[in-house]
């Protein structure tokens, strides 16, 4: 990573950087064993791919009410609740996207962050591998 990447790497919760060096650490593994893949972009998809976060801290209460809510709403939460930190929770991957673009970030890096969380893009390798090791961590 670059200084301005490594900046906003460290404005992430010791919490979400311990996540974010596991997803990394797995996705090195996982890469050793496949040499097709560009292993220096996900790496940086891994460490980066929650800095969407970062633009609004939420903390572990936030977060668990934020998944309470939306149980109980069945999934609307987004529509029944107008809050910035819901938003920050279920946005954080274009929020990623846009603090990296500020930094010059590569095209392929914004789009991985950007979709980390979009279920329904299948076809592109590099978000399967980070969604996956993402979930598992
Ligand atoms: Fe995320």
């Amino acid at each position: 990573m670059n200084v301005k990447e490594l900046e906003l790497f460290s404005k992430l919760s010791i919490q979400e950087q311990k996540h974010s060096i596991r997803v990394a650490y797995d996705i090195k593994f996982f890469c050793k064993e496949n040499n097709k893949i560009d292993m220096d972009l996900l790496l940086k998809a891994a460490l980066l791919h929650d800095i969407g976060k970062t633009y609004k801290k939420l903390n572990l209460i936030d977060k668990s009410v934020i998944v309470l809510l939306n149980s109980i709403s069945k999934g609307n939460i987004k529509r029944f609740f107008k809050n910035e930190k819901i938003n920050v929770y279920y946005n954080h991957g274009r929020i990623g996207r846009e603090l990296l673009e500020r930094i010059k970030c590569d095209k392929e890096l914004l789009y991985l962050v950007e979709h980390h969380h979009n279920f329904e893009i299948y076809n592109n390798l590099g978000l399967n591998i980070l969604r996956f090791y993402d979930k598992k961590n």
